[in-house]
């Protein structure tokens, strides 16, 4: 059974992947936020853990404790991420580093250790969550502090496959356009979301990136737009 650490497991996004993850017999390892861990899922196969992965330490800690106690991490999906408006004109630098630390930090805390277990491994498999607006600077001018810290995913993702070359460890980039979440929904009414991404599809995106058949994949980018 192959074991899949899973952060911001009880977002839109990350029930949807833990319960596909779940249902297609993976032992998955969830990290939710604060007062999310008693209503979360059960599962045989799930363990749920509460960290701040925005404190370095704590992330670090956490990546260790789950070495010692399953030796092999064959997979780690970073979803955790938010998102803030602004041009330059309303954007300070305070924004930006709260929006690296949520965007960022969350994933490079966990993907740093990970990295070099996954090479003493002799494989894993990371995927981050990036953006439209991160990829594609057009997409960013009223979302500048949002863009930069997701704009970073994607050299890391570089830097990780760069580091891991030949090793059987990668790095991914999945790139949602909108995702159909009440949220979204609540917050642009007048949009259609059938256009969106809905959140299943970019789980199996994600179980397909990490499971055998995707095993030849390298330094991928996945665009996935949907209609929107
Ligand atoms: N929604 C979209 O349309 C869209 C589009 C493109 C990309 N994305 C990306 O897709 C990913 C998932 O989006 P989503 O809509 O599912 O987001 P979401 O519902 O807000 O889920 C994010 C989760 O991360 C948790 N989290 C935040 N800070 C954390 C920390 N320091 N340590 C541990 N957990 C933390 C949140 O907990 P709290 O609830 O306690 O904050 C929440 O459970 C994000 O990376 C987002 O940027 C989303």
């Amino acid at each position: 059974m192959d074991t899949v650490i899973i952060t911001g497991a009880n977002g839109n996004l990350g029930m949807a992947v833990t319960q596909l993850f779940l249902d297609k017999g993976y032992r998955v390892l969830a990290v939710v936020a604060k007062n999310a861990k008693e209503n979360f899922l059960k599962h045989d196969h799930l363990d749920v853990f509460v960290v701040d992965l925005a404190d370095e330490t704590a992330a670090a800690g956490f990546v260790r404790s789950v070495i010692d106690k399953y030796q092999s991490i064959h997979a780690a999906l970073l979803l955790v991420g938010g998102f803030i408006g602004g041009n330059i004109a309303s954007t300070s630098g305070e924004d930006i580093s709260n929006q690296i630390s949520l965007n960022f930090n969350t994933a490079y805390f966990v993907a740093r250790p990970l990295l070099q277990q996954m090479k003493a491994q002799g494989a894993g498999r990371i995927v981050f969550i990036g953006s439209r607006p991160g990829l594609v600077a057009s997409y960013g001018k009223d979302l500048v502090a949002y863009s930069l810290s997701k704009s970073l995913l994607f050299r890391l993702a570089e830097f990780i496959n760069a580091d891991a070359r030949g090793r059987n460890v990668t790095a991914t980039v999945i790139v949602p356009s909108t995702i159909d979440t009440p949220v979204n929904r609540k917050s642009m009414p007048d949009a259609d979301p059938l256009n969106w991404v809905k959140p299943e599809d970019l789980a199996e995106i994600m179980e397909f990136v990490v499971s055998a058949k995707g095993a030849p994949l390298r330094e991928t980018v996945l665009k996935v737009y949907n209609n929107s």
